[in-house]
């Protein structure tokens, strides 16, 4: 038994040491929609290849969160009004709220228990004519076989868009994640394992679809590189279409490019710390789904799936007593069809369609309540620190002792 309590902090490094951030400041350029020189262009291109080491794709567009980047992403691959998109049951809830905002309709799919991501063998019992998307999420660096997710989009001629928010830096059957989807979206809110405090980013090799999400982000301006050797601005009026600035500053694109460089110093520690988690948690019977198509985990959080609530209470219990607050551990996400969040009825924006059903709250995913009712996850940074994950395994220690 360790006798120190929790000591948990994230991000873990002094952010104005980052190079990129210190090049930002110096440079006094601080957002795309600014003034430029020849020598000042924005960090946004820098970014867009970076970031292909990430995402697997060839255009990485930075905007303001993730769930921006999710309803730029769900407008970019052409979803509107009344169009239905499939959602997993067991997620946090912006990927469910941001079909809400783009005007169409969320359908919930219960959840693997091998993988806690959408379980596949339901979709097609829901897709309609009216299908245009499915929005997958990658829950705690898990993701559904990649292979059968692609060829189930096509066989049914709809859009993949792949949420990678929880899945930085992870490969299944050889490929990056992200790299599936004909769209993917980041997150680098402060949980995240790449983070800028709040940002995201869209990414995709469609360069029709790169096209779009860049216009939507930038109030239907778009970058034309040439062109700014001859003004002081990078962004130009060119077309027409409704977006809205959903940009990232300078500062903090620089601070996701600090981030990454770092995450990359740490993942595999990380990860081994997670792995030897796991199988100690493995040894009191405890499961820590990953299917075995994932070549490379690397988790936004540990899920540990307790045999019944008390298990899984007494755990969390036990970290809160160790000093763990909600930030580093909590219960898996409740069902999102329990959230009294989806009352768009009485918002103004929302009037007149009907876009969630009188039956919304009647769903029923047996899969996804039992993971909440059971689940747990430990937040990727308690496995930077060894005296961490000693207090962690006291924790089990204590629920199995009895
Ligand atoms: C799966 C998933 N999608 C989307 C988001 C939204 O990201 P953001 O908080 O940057 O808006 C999150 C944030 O936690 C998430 O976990």
């Amino acid at each position: 038994m360790s006798n120190s309590g929790f000591k948990g902090s994230w991000p873990n490094y002094y952010l104005a040491e980052g190079e990129f951030f210190k090049e930002a400041i110096d440079r006094q350029r601080l957002a795309i929609s600014g003034y430029t020189g020849e020598k000042n262009r924005s960090f946004e291109q820098r970014f867009s290849k970076s970031f292909r080491e990430i995402s697997g794709c060839e255009f990485n567009i930075p905007c303001s969160s993730g769930s921006s980047a999710l309803a730029l992403a769900l407008e970019a691959c052409g979803v509107g009004l009344n169009d239905e998109v499939i959602v997993p049951a067991c997620t946090w809830i912006a990927p469910t709220c941001e079909v809400l905002r783009v005007n169409a309709k969320p359908v919930v799919v219960d959840i693997d228990i091998r993988t806690l991501c959408m379980n596949l063998s339901h979709v097609e019992n829901v897709i309609t004519s009216k299908t245009k998307a499915l929005l997958s999420v990658n829950l705690y660096g898990n993701c559904p076989n990649p292979a059968e997710l692609r060829q189930l989009c096509d066989r049914n001629d709809i859009k993949l868009i792949e949420d990678c928010a929880q899945s930085h830096g992870g490969v299944a059957n050889g490929r990056k994640l992200g790299s599936f989807g004909d769209c993917s979206v980041f997150s680098f809110q402060q949980s995240k394992q790449i983070t800028s405090g709040e940002g995201g980013a869209i990414c995709t090799s469609d360069p029709i679809i790169a096209a779009h999400a860049h216009r939507f982000k930038n109030n239907s301006r778009v970058l034309d590189t040439k062109r700014a050797c001859e003004f002081d601005v990078e962004l130009f009026d060119l077309g027409p279409g409704v977006g809205t600035n959903a940009g990232l500053s300078e500062i903090q694109i620089a601070m996701v490019l600090d981030s990454q460089t770092r995450f990359k110093a740490r993942k595999i520690s990380v990860q081994t710390r997670m792995n030897e988690y796991s199988e100690l948690a493995r040894k009191f019977g405890v499961t820590v789904p990953q299917p075995d198509y994932i070549d490379d985990c690397h988790r936004y959080c540990l899920p540990l799936l307790f045999n019944d609530t008390s298990q899984k209470n007494n755990f969390l219990d036990a970290l809160r007593t160790l000093g763990f607050g909600s930030f580093f551990a909590g219960s898996i996400y409740e069902p999102v069809y329990k959230s009294k969040k989806f009352e768009p009825k009485g918002q103004p924006r929302f009037r007149g369609l009907d876009l969630v059903s009188e039956d919304w709250y009647e769903q029923q995913c047996e899969v996804a309540e039992r993971v909440h009712a059971t689940g747990a996850f430990v937040h990727h940074s308690v496995f930077l620190n060894h005296e961490n994950i000693t207090l962690a395994g006291d924790a089990l220690h204590s629920v199995f002792r009895s």
